[in-house]
């Protein structure tokens, strides 16, 4: 006697009746990268596909991703100066802000989440204020993004993901916003991240490599998965309303073990390193890949996340739709 698994894999329609797992547009989360100026539209070199936009350029690209279905959007500044403090993400006026208001005034219904960190807009490229030994001082960090929080939610924004592994993060913001108003601004906690090597090409895009040091001070150590379940399960405690483990390629067992363990919704970051490799094999003709972007997708659908950000997420619709 054995099974003959074979019996379900016949023909498609079997198949799809047996199918555990599903990728749908619903799931994805699409990240863009704002900048100031007008008529900008630079391709970032080491992701082909990914653009710095300025905020005209960004609206339109919108009328495209829209148009394919994508109903949340991720959003990153560039500001155009940066300081010892992040200056411009502390002003109501800054980039975000800016584009937030041009977004929600032209998509209302889209979902506009923000990336909530400091790197993009300090000149030494670290998440938070530095002491002067030049590490991240936590609780000031904490100061500045509680801040940076509420001019984030007074901007529009309807979901902030803070970004930036400072402990205690997700209890000052969630206080900050229901303080000034905002209890019904949902946070989703980068709550397992990781000092990945994986976000190189992102660091070319936001412009946001540190300029000395790296950022193991901070975020987690690749090595550890007890730490990195105690690390989600502390951002739900502390009132997170979504969870994330990122980045996504050599995590998942991290997903799997985060996912039977809480039960609050779980997203994957499939980050710039991870689309860069897909990418660049995909053109030098290595893989099929459109094929291999599928069965990633999936995986992390299996591995257990419920949300997907991902720079493919318009490539992904276009195949949803074909399939
Ligand atoms: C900011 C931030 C980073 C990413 C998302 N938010 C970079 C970092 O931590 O250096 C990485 C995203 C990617 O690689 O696609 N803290
Ligand atoms: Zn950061």
């Amino acid at each position: 006697m054995f099974t003959r698994f074979r019996r379900l894999r016949k023909n498609e329609n079997i198949r799809s009746l047996v199918r555990e797992n599903h990728v749908r547009k619903e799931d994805l989360i699409y990240p863009l990268f704002a900048r100031y100026g007008k008529n900008f539209r630079e391709e970032v070199a080491s992701m082909p596909g990914v653009f710095q936009l300025s905020v005209d350029e960004l609206l339109k690209e919108l009328e495209g991703v829209t148009a394919k279905g994508i109903q949340a959007i991720m959003l990153f500044g560039i500001p155009q100066t940066k300081d010892s403090i992040g200056s411009d993400a502390l002003d109501s006026h800054g980039i975000i802000a800016h584009a937030l208001g041009a977004i929600k005034a032209n998509f209302p219904d889209l979902y506009v989440v923000t990336d909530l960190c400091f790197c993009e807009y300090t000149d030494h490229g670290h998440c938070g204020i530095l002491d002067s030994c030049g590490c991240v001082v936590n609780d000031a960090t904490l100061e500045i993004l509680a801040q940076q929080a509420v001019i984030h939610a007074r901007a529009g924004a309807d979901m902030i993901a803070p970004s930036g592994m400072m402990d205690g993060t997700i209890a000052v913001l969630r206080e900050a916003l229901d303080i000034a108003g905002f209890e019904d601004i949902p946070l989703m906690s980068y709550s397992t991240k990781f000092a990945s090597s994986y976000y190189g090409p992102f660091r070319d895009v936001a412009e946001s490599a540190p300029s000395h040091g790296d950022r193991r001070g901070y975020q987690m150590d690749p090595a550890n998965g007890n730490e990195a379940i105690r690390e989600s399960l502390e951002d739900e405690m502390q009132g997170a309303d979504i969870l994330m483990v990122k980045p996504a390629f050599v995590y998942l067992d991290i997903v799997r073990a985060i996912k039977e363990r809480s039960s609050l919704p779980l997203c994957v970051y499939n980050v710039s390193g991870e689309y860069a490799m897909l990418k660049l094999a995909g053109k030098a003709g290595l893989i099929d890949y459109e094929k291999v972007l599928m069965e990633t997708m999936v995986s992390f659908k299996r591995a257990g996340a419920d949300l997907i950000i991902t720079y493919h997420a318009q490539e992904v619709c276009d195949l949803l739709d074909r399939s």
